[in-house]
């Protein structure tokens, strides 16, 4: 049944209007391009409900998501949108950001606004990556492959999860170069090898060890959401639910014997992981997850090419610390002897500023394009690209910074 729109519905309605009205006369930043699809997008949006219907009418990232929620089966949304225990982390990720406004600069030449980040020797044209993410065939039919092609159409890198529904050679060649590829080195060397030299030959050039979710974790919203899915999992995730019985339903796990395996990330597991890993590979060695200064000067210590400050998108621990709040000490760990990027909640373009204010290099994200490829598929991908190149590009305007390295911690104020 139609529900009678209230004062909100209205306003948020006539927002939308705003936002994409060639009339606004915000040259370079209208949403639309052509007339025609202006027309379009005012028709359907004279239709739509409050849940947007094309990925056009999205004001911002966070739009997508109702929209994920719309088409997902329980589990699946579940899956993807839980943290761990009541889910503070997750929000703890959010709520981070408020502790920093931005100190901003006038009068400068902010015409041309330059995205670009160097990386390991490669230059990328914005700083935003998309981070590794299994299973992307729960959201979408083509899951890895529809990603990798919005990434590639968008000038964006992305990093592959050891637990993909697609295998590196194909999402390679979709998004036209190598991805990174993200390890779990579970708990038989010999499988750790057999994915290592497998990435390494299909040209990988970064090797991201995730190292954030060893302790286990209790995803509440998860169970939560699939005791309201009535279908029959079986269906599709044949064999059952153990580690062992889910890798064997995955690509990259093809042709290894995997009789031994039994987790992604042992509990034994210590920092002589690095070592092995670097003398196995000439590929970097990133390590996602880190939290503390200890940490992260003991990952240059052994070695590690870069690190990401993580917490799985609160899905790992039950810090109730959001990531934004531990980069500093992170960067301060490094000294800037390695690469610092982080994830974490990140949905707007002030987010991404205020990491890459803090010392960050890049930036990488998760839901948000999940969201976005579950609700419009490659459209839904591109657009929450998009989105975030453009709010970060404003952004950036708005505080006088003109290229990313101009963005330093003197643009931040911590309350
Ligand atoms: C559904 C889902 C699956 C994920 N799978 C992996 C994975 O396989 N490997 C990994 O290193 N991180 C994984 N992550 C964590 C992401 O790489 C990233 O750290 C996190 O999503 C960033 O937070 P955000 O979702 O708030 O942007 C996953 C996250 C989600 C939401």
């Amino acid at each position: 049944m139609k529900k009678a729109l209230d004062e909100g519905d209205h306003r948020r309605r006539f927002l939308r209007l705003l936002a994409t009205s060639p009339l606004l006369g915000l040259s370079g930043l209208s949403w639309l391009e052509s007339e025609v699809e202006w027309r379009q997008a005012l028709d359907s949006f004279a239709q739509s409900e409050e849940i947007i219907t094309s990925p056009e009418q999205a004001l911002n990232v966070m739009e997508f998501e109702a929209v994920a929620r719309q088409k997902l089966p329980p589990a699946h949304f579940g899956y993807l949108a839980t943290g761990v225990t009541d889910d503070g982390t997750l929000r703890a990720n959010r709520e981070g950001f408020a502790k920093y406004q931005l100190r901003v600069r006038r009068l400068r030449d902010v015409q041309k606004i330059d995205l670009s980040v160097r990386l390991f020797g490669t230059t990328w044209d914005s700083p935003i990556i998309l981070a590794p993410v299994g299973s992307q065939k729960a959201f979408h039919p083509d899951g890895e492959i529809t990603v990798a092609k919005a990434a590639r159409a968008k000038g964006h890198h992305k990093i592959l999860s050891t637990h993909a529904s697609s295998s590196v050679e194909a999402v390679n060649e979709a998004l036209g170069a190598p991805t990174w590829f993200q390890l779990y080195p579970t708990d038989d060397w010999t499988v750790t090898r057999g994915l290592t030299k497998r990435v390494e030959a299909a040209g990988c050039p970064v090797l991201v060890l995730t190292v954030d979710s060893q302790g286990g974790s209790l995803r509440e919203t998860f169970a939560r959401f699939r005791r309201t899915d009535l279908r029959q999992c079986t269906d599709c995730h044949v064999g059952g639910f153990t580690y062992n019985a889910m890798i064997r339903r995955r690509p990259m796990f093809q042709g290894l014997e995997l009789s031994k395996v039994t987790t992604q990330l042992p509990l034994n597991l210590n920092w002589d992981i690095v070592k092995r890993l670097k003398d196995l590979t000439p590929m970097k060695l990133v390590i996602k997850g880190l939290a503390t200064r200890e940490d992260a000067e003991l990952a240059v210590e052994h070695g590690a090419d870069g690190v990401i400050v993580s917490n799985h998108g609160g899905r790992a621990e039950d810090s109730r610390r959001g990531t934004i709040e531990c980069l500093p000490e992170v960067v301060a760990g490094v000294q800037g002897k390695i690469p610092v990027l982080i994830d974490g909640g990140f949905r707007r373009g002030t987010d991404i500023f205020k990491a890459l204010a803090l010392g960050a290099q890049a930036v990488c994200i998760g839901r948000p394009y999940l969201w976005g490829l579950a609700a419009f598929g490659q459209a839904g991908v591109e657009a929450v690209l998009t989105l975030l190149r453009r709010e970060l590009t404003i952004d950036m305007r708005q505080a006088g910074t003109a290229s990313i390295a101009q963005i330093t911690r003197e643009y931040l104020l911590e309350q």
